[in-house]
Formats: structure tokens, sequence, C-alpha cells
């Protein structure tokens, strides 16, 4: 959970003379769309509210949430109800529950708090304004959870209220037509729909000049780019595109599906100078009888030859993934083959989620649910294992002298900033504050768990320095079970 704080102390004039600024609270839940979505909204609102950080300060707070797992929804009822005493003191406080929670529980929401003033789910961010002039005009409580088949992001030319001096991220796509059996997002995302090129690339091009040198393209599965419609340049091609954006030095993209993965967007990775080579590609299980159950549409071995692919076009490739254990009907052999998976990938990172019984999909009805205490077991047996294969992973940078971009400086140890690799390793070094944005060339000292720690920190103007992990493909028999 992520309170969306202003940078600096605001310094533009106030659009309405003579009126302050209204104050606005925005906490955001969930993954980097949810951060995208966010930021929509503050840039929507902007002429009226500036950010605080303070949510006792706060005219109109809005919850942006996440129903990804039924942990997350929690934690969004437990902080809303947070909020009522707020209310209690300021009974002009608006409180807005936004996103995923938003369209999958809508009128539930008011029924449970009744002191929230409005719900919103994500396609209903361009009706922002006007449903917050309906609340302000006493017409609340208002619920806005219709998904339509329309692109919805509004397209703003208006610069964000609190630009990211380094990273910024561009939604290209939304919704899902997959239906993975445990997965809610199809079902509160709606259904895929492309954004067109030319808005992409003018977006990444409007980020760029406003000081991003790291743009991430986003969306639920973005290899099916344009796949639905006519018209749409395809991924690869959209790729080489945003690549050719006038002072870009970093390009990356989330979420990938395995099995839209296709030839020519692995070979972008050998090709397009200035994309990163990290890819973040969810497996979700190594067995390939879950997979199926799943509705994956992949095999274990067609994942794996994805991976001896993407090494054999980008020897310093960075794989990440997502995994889910206790999926309902996994046998302690399915599990096993998880594990196996994780031994032959070599992962530099995972994000492993114990199965969550989601509203509306297939999975929560299967036979066969898995207890919590196994869960709990082989989530903990899959971070185990992970420690230790990416600390080995992390220990081939050591001695390595790479090139990093300094993202900030460090919230544990001002004296520090925190950079990141091309292939999103964080990297924390030593280092004065006037080199954030830059690139900066380090010697890795040391590897800790999830982070490099960097010496020195010498501004470098080479464009581009790839980090070496001495991965050689032909040593990794991927093939194994
Ligand atoms: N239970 C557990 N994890 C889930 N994910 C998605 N749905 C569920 C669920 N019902 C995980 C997947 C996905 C990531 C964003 O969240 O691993 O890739
Ligand atoms: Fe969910 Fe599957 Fe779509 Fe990813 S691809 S958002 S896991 S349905």
């Amino acid at each position: 959970m992520k309170p969306l704080v202003p940078k600096r102390a605001p310094t533009g004039p106030v659009t309405h003379p003579g009126k302050r600024k209204k104050r606005l609270y925005l906490v955001t839940f969930g993954c980097q769309m949810n951060e995208y979505d966010s930021q929509q909204m503050a840039q929507i609102l902007h002429e009226d509210y500036e950010l605080t950080g303070k949510a006792e300060d706060a005219d109109l707070i809005l919850v942006n949430t996440c129903s990804i797992r039924e942990k997350a929804e929690n934690k969004v009822y437990s902080l809303v109800g947070r909020f009522k005493r707020l209310k209690e003191d300021n009974p002009c406080l608006v409180i807005g529950v936004t996103g995923c929670v938003a369209q999958q529980e809508r009128e539930k929401i008011l029924k449970r708090a009744p002191f929230v003033d409005m719900v919103l789910g994500p396609q209903g961010i361009p009706h922002l304004p006007r449903i917050l002039q309906e609340v302000e005009e006493g017409m609340g409580p208002v619920c806005f959870a219709g998904l339509s088949r329309d692109y919805c992001v509004p397209n703003l030319d208006a610069p964000l209220p609190e630009p990211d001096p380094v990273r910024a991220f561009v939604t290209i796509m939304q919704g899902c037509d997959n239906f993975c059996t445990y997965c809610v997002v199809p079902y509160v995302r709606g259904r895929e729909t492309s954004r067109p090129a030319g808005d992409v690339v003018s977006e990444v091009a409007r980020v760029v000049e406003q000081g991003a040198k790291d743009v991430t393209l986003l969306g639920q599965n973005v290899n099916s780019y344009g796949k639905k419609a006519s018209g749409f340049p395809s991924f690869a091609r959209l790729l080489e595109m945003c690549s050719r954006v006038q002072g870009l030095l970093r390009l990356r993209f989330t979420t990938s599906h395995p099995k839209d993965l296709t030839p020519d967007v692995m070979e972008c990775f050998r090709d397009l100078p200035n994309l990163c080579e990290h890819l973040h590609l969810p497996v979700q299980s190594g067995s390939s009888r879950i997979l199926r159950s799943m509705n994956r549409h992949y095999t274990r071995d067609e994942y794996l030859c994805l991976v001896d692919r993407l090494r054999e076009l980008c020897p310093e490739i960075t794989l990440t993934t997502d995994l889910i254990v206790g999926f309902p009907g996994e046998t302690e052999e399915d599990f096993e083959q998880t594990l196996s998976l994780l031994e032959a990938v070599q992962f530099d990172q995972i994000f492993a989620f114990k199965y969550s019984s989601r509203p509306f999909t297939k999975a929560a009805r299967f036979p066969g649910q898995v207890p919590e205490d196994i869960k709990a077991r082989r989530l903990a047996q899959v971070l185990e294992l992970q420690k230790e294969i990416g600390l080995k992973r992390y220990r081939l940078l050591e001695g390595k002298r790479v090139e990093v971009l300094v993202e900030g400086v460090n919230k544990a140890n001002p004296r520090e900033l925190t950079a990141r690799t091309r292939g999103n390793h964080v990297v924390n070094l030593p280092g004065p504050p006037e080199l954030v944005g830059r690139m900066v060339e380090v010697t890795i000292e040391r590897a800790c768990l999830h982070s490099l720690r960097g010496l020195p920190a010498v501004p470098s103007d080479k464009p581009r320095v790839r980090s070496d992990h001495g991965i050689d493909p032909h040593v990794c028999t991927f093939h194994n079970p």
C-alpha cells in the first residue's frame, strides 16, 4: 500500500485565483497498472486538487484497490475503516474506493462501509470529475462500475502533477481475455483492448520530454497487443517504434504471457539497443498438469524452450516470474515439478503466492482445494529455494562493472542513492543527490538478498554497458525435470 505523495513542495499557480486547492490523499494497492491509474486520477483532478501525504489534511481520499488475492482485498476494508473516524471529524470529507475491488464488490462496499461516498471501477476513471461533482452536490453515494469495450485511458496532455524524475509507465492495453482459471482480472478489468500505437508513442515521447529516462510499457498481457483488431502493429513493431523515441535510454515492458511471447518479440532483446535485458515471464507452476488446469495454454517444456531461446538471443537477460502454490488439485509431485523448474531456470527473482480463491473464477469451484497449512509450507519451501538461487545469481555480478540509472535517494539512508541495472537489479551506492536521473558506472561490491551494493558512483556518458551474468546458455540443461 502506498500513498501517492508530492515529490516536492507544490510551486505552481492555483488555477482558481483566491481559492485554495483542495487536498487529495491517494492510496494505491496492487500492480503497476494501478499505480498508473492513480497517476491518471491525480492528473485528471490536478486543477482542483493537490496531493497530500496526510489523510488527516485531505478533502478527498481515494483508495485505489487490488482484488487479485483475498488478502489484498481485506487490507482495503481495514484501511477504509480507519478513515471513518476522519469523516466523523470532517463531514465534508469525500471518500472514494476505486479500482478492482470497487469493480468486483460494487454496491456491497457501500453496504459494508456506508460512509464511503463513491465506488468507481477502473474504467470509470475518465468520469471521475463528473462523479465527484455529483457527490459534492449531495447526490451520493455514487457507484460507477461499468465495463465497456472502448479503450478508456483518457489522453491527457497536461503534465503529471508530480512526474517521477526517472521512471515512467505507459499503458498500451487494458483488460484480459485469457481467463486463467484462478484469476479475477478478466472480470474486473474487462476484455482486452489495445491503445492506438500513435497514442502510445506520443505518450512515451511526452514522458521522456518531461525527464523520464526509463519507460515501462504496461498491460495485463502486453504480448497480445493489437491482435484483436485490424490496423494495429504487432507488439514487436510497437516496441521498435517506442525504442526510437529520441532521448529514451531504457525501455521495458510487463506483463508477458508465455503463450503469446512470439519469436519477433524475443528478437527485440537482441536487436533494440535501449530495450533492457529483463523479462518478467510468469510461469505460475512447473507442472504441465496444473498449467492445463490453470488454462495457461503452455506446458513446462514449452516454457523452458522460451527460456532457452531468450538466453540464446540475449545471454545476459534477467528472468523473473510469478508462481502460485497450492492451486486446487496440486499434489506433492506437481509441487516438486515447480521446485525443479526453479532449479532449471535460475530466476533472479520470483513473486510467489499461495492460491487464493476468487469470486467468479472457475478454480474457486474446483475439487481438491489445498489446505492452508500445506499451502503455507509449500510457499516457505519455494521461497527458501529461491533465496539460494537468487543470491547465487546476484553473486555473479560481484566484481563486475555495470551501468546503473540513479533513481533516487535511499529512503532508509539519505546519504545513499538507489539505482537500477538494465537487468532490473536494485543497486544501493554512496553518492550525492545530484546524481539522481544520471547514468552511473559502478563496480558491484557485494550481493544481498534482493539488492546489490555498488562502489563508487562515477557519472557515465556511455550510452550502454550491458550487465554480464556470465551465464552460458549451453551449460543450463533446461529440459531435465
Ligand atoms: N491466487 C494467488 N495468486 C494469484 N495471482 C493471480 N490470481 C491469483 C490467485 N487467485 C498471482 C499470479 C499473477 C500475479 C499477478 O498474481 O501469479 O501472475
Ligand atoms: Fe489473470 Fe491470466 Fe489474464 Fe494474467 S493472463 S491477467 S493471470 S487471466
